[in-house]
């Protein structure tokens, strides 16, 4: 058992690891977190949270007196036995996980059975028997993490589930985990390893697909006259499909999704297996992300010269974060039409300049519809609803709105004199 005074190892204190390492401290526990960067470190000793998620920088603060920041892997193994390894896992060019980082945690561990690695960072299934392989007196225990970005304080402290898969010899280091999660309510899954990390790739991989699905069922629906909506408000009601993960849109993005689907379908085909669904569920969301394309030449012809507005660039709303960002995929596909793209986006900014240089960044929704030929939904942050329309048509070279998201009230942008098209709606003008 983990006793109560001894303090929790958190190694890697990027987006997962910050949130767990803070969650811990705000669970009462004393914990010491690691990292490399010592720029990261030092800034984070002053309490200087530089990562975006809802409430994380308040619980740091709150807390700074049971976190202690480090970049010395001694002084961590010295006073902690629980390590949560919460290392990023990087897609490589084949599409397999790249675990350089977790290899180099693991090479600086002991081989004894006073301390165990926790694995948080998303890791094929195998990895933990291979780690085992190398260093078999460390105690090992895979503790796959499902925090949504945007609400990963709030899913840390209300898990649906927490699984904690461990082998012969790990048990210890899998009931002092789960003395930890206990108090959080979630129901504990105990497992081997092996299933553990399988639970992780392939719950992202099952959001996907239900994601992909949707999106299919909204191409359908374009041409039947459904609406998608609609349709998936009928679906969700059936227990067994459940409402969530059926919103139609231009596709996911994100750290996790891309990432996950691929290195599962990777995974599998390493050992032979042609994974045929996930193949279908990645070039769903490819093509999902350049269907707004079609939608402008229709009501715009050519896009030569057009001015089309993107409001929202982060994958998601409520975060800064623009890995594997629809937005990426639309502004160069935009521009290579020979469109003029201009966005807005109310905290990616920073991150969009570095990452989109030749697009026109505004300071607001409605300076980047100044002169527009169309607005695209990309983001559906809150705001954007909240938006004077009316006036909004007013500066507008066309008044016409791509809702990627099927985020703003149909009939208020119809009455504001607006074109208005979703994904798999019928349009409104
Ligand atoms: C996801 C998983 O939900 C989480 O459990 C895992 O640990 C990490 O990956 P996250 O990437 O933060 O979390 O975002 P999520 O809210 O799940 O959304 C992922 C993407 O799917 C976003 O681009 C979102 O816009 C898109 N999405 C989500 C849809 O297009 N339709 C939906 O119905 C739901």
């Amino acid at each position: 058992m983990n006793d109560e005074k001894q303090p929790i190892g958190v190694v890697g204190v990027g987006w997962v690891g910050l949130v767990t390492a803070t969650c811990f401290a705000e669970l009462g526990h004393r914990v010491i977190a690691l990292d490399i960067d010592e720029e990261k470190v030092a800034a984070l000793r002053r309490g200087e949270v530089t990562i975006h998620e809802p409430g994380l920088a308040e619980l740091v603060a709150s807390n700074s007196e049971r976190l202690e920041f480090t970049t010395s892997m001694e002084d961590t193994l010295a006073g902690a036995r629980l390590l949560f390894c919460c290392v990023d896992t990087p897609p490589t060019y084949s599409g397999d996980a790249d675990l350089s980082r977790v290899r180099a945690v693991v090479q600086q561990l002991p081989q004894d059975s006073q301390h165990a690695l926790v694995m948080k960072s998303t890791v094929p299934s195998g990895t933990g028997a291979a780690i085992r392989r190398d260093k078999p007196d460390l105690a090992y225990v895979s503790c796959p993490e499902f925090l949504r970005e945007g609400t990963a304080v709030d899913d840390f402290l209300h898990p649906d589930r927490v699984v904690i898969g461990a082998g012969e010899g790990s048990e210890w280091a899998a009931d002092a985990v789960e003395d930890l999660y206990r108090p959080l309510g979630g129901e504990i899954v105990r497992t081997d390893v092996a299933s553990a990390e399988m639970i992780k790739l392939a719950s992202n991989a099952f959001l996907a697909t239900k994601i992909s699905f949707i999106n299919e069922i909204a191409n359908v629906c374009e041409s039947t006259g459904a609406d998608v909506m609609e349709v998936a408000r009928g679906m969700g009601l059936d227990q067994r499909i459940g409402p969530s993960f059926l919103r139609a849109g231009v596709g996911y993005g994100g750290s996790c999704f891309p990432k996950d689907v691929s290195a599962l379908k990777q995974l599998a085909g390493n050992t032979g297996y042609h994974f045929q669904l996930l193949n279908a569920v990645i070039e769903v969301n490819e093509l999902q992300k350049r269907r707004v394309i079609a939608k402008l030449e229709r009501h715009l012809g050519s896009l030569v010269g057009k001015r089309i507005a993107l409001l929202g660039l982060a994958f998601k709303p409520d975060t800064d974060d623009m890995r594997e960002a629809t937005s990426l995929v639309l502004s160069a596909r935009l521009q290579g039409e020979g469109a003029v793209v201009t966005a807005y986006d109310p905290v990616a900014e920073g991150t969009a300049t570095t990452l989109l240089p030749t697009v026109e960044m505004a300071s607001s929704a409605a300076e980047a519809l100044d002169g527009a030929d169309a607005g695209v939904v990309v983001t559906e942050w809150q705001e954007f609803a909240e938006l004077d329309w009316p006036a909004l048509r007013e500066r507008m070279a066309t008044p016409l709105i791509v809702d990627g998201r099927n985020f703003l009230d149909a009939p208020t942008l119809r009455d504001a004199g607006f074109t208005y098209e979703g994904i798999g709606r019928p349009v409104t003008a």
